[in-house]
C-alpha cells in the first residue's frame, strides 16, 4: 500500500548508549509533533535493534536493519540472517544500499537472494537503486535505474513485489550535500513508476511507495516531498539528529 514514510538509515555511527539516546528522542518527539499520517522508520546498526524495539512504540515507529545475509543460515561466520532480524521485532530492512553495493560487492544475483529471504521472513524490504554522477551526466540514468530494478526486483512475483518499498538514491547526492533537484527527484522516480506500471500495471504502480534519499534534509525536505511520485525520504546524517529527522517526517 503506498504510505508516505520516512526512514532513518544511521549508517554506521552511534554507539548503542548513543543509539538508544537517539531513538528515546525521536519516540518522544514524533508522540509531540510527528504528523500521524507519516509511517517513521529508524533503521540502526545490527546491535541496536533490539533496544531501539524497546524503546519506540511501535505504534508510531517501525525498525529496520540495514543490511542482512544472503543465506538463510549457516556457517557464515559474521552474517546476520533475515529471519535474525526479524526476531529481534525489526519489521524493515534496508537492502541494495550504493554503499553495500560499491564497498561489499553487492551484486543483483546478491541481492536477489536477500531480497528473497527478507520477505520469506516477513520483513520489508526498503530496496534502493540509484546512479552515480558519470551516469547522470551521460544522461543514462533513466535506462540505468530501471535495469537496476530489471535485475533485482522485477522478477518477484506481484504479491511479492507489493510488499518492497523503494528508494531512489543517486550516489552523487548521498552524504554530499548536492540533493537532486525537486525536478530531478520527480523525473527519475515517475520514471521508476512508469517501469512499475510496464512490468506490473498501473495498480501496483500506483500503490507503491518510491522514497528519495541524498542529501535530504530539514530545509529541503518539504519541497522534495511536494511532487506527486516522491513518498517520503531514505534519510542519512539528517537522521541522526531527532530535531531535524522530524522537520523531515513533517516535511509533506
Ligand atoms: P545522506 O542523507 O547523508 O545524504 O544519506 C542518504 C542515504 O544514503 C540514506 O540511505
Amino acid at each position: 500500500m503506498r504510505q508516505k514514510i520516512v526512514a532513518g538509515n544511521w549508517k554506521c555511527n552511534t554507539t548503542l548508549q548513543e543509539g538508544i539516546e537517539l531513538a528515546k528522542a525521536v519516540d518522544t518527539i514524533v508522540a509531540n509533533e510527528g504528523a500521524t499520517d507519516v509511517v517513521v522508520v529508524l533503521g540502526t546498526p545490527f546491535t541496536h535493534i533490539v533496544k531501539v524495539v524497546e524503546t519506540v512504540d511501535a505504534a508510531r515507529i517501525g525498525v529496520a536493519a540495514q543490511n542482512c545475509a544472503a543465506e538463510a543460515k549457516g556457517a557464515f561466520t559474521g552474517e546476520v540472517s533475515a529471519d535474525m532480524v526479524k526476531s529481534t521485532g525489526a519489521n524493515y530492512v534496508i537492502l541494495g544500499h550504493s554503499e553495500r553495493r560499491e564497498y561489499y560487492g553487492e551484486t543483483s544475483e546478491i541481492l536477489n537472494k536477500k531480497v528473497a529471504l527478507a520477505l520469506k521472513s516477513g520483513l520489508t524490504p526498503i530496496f534502493c537503486c540509484g546512479e552515480a554522477l558519470a551516469i547522470r551526466q551521460a544522461e543514462t540514468h533513466n535506462e540505468y535505474v530501471k535495469q537496476q530494478l530489471t535485475e533485482t526486483i522485477f522478477n518477484l512475483s506481484a504479491d511479492d513485489f507489493k510488499k518492497i518499498v523503494i528508494a531512489y538514491e543517486p550516489i552523487w547526492a548521498i552524504g554530499t550535500g548536492v540533493t537532486a533537484s525537486s525536478q530531478q527527484a520527480q523525473d527519475m522516480h515517475a520514471n521508476i513508476r512508469a517501469a512499475i506500471t510496464a512490468k506490473f500495471g498501473a495498480e501496483i504502480a500506483e500503490g507503491t511507495s518510491i522514497l528519495y534519499g541524498g542529501s535530504c534534509n530539514a530545509k529541503n525536505a518539504k519541497e522534495l516531498f511536494a511532487n506527486k511520485d516522491v513518498d517520503g525520504g531514505l534519510i542519512g546524517g539528517a537522521s541522526l539528529k531527532a530535531e531535524d529527522f522530524i522537520q523531515i517526517i513533517n516535511g509533506f
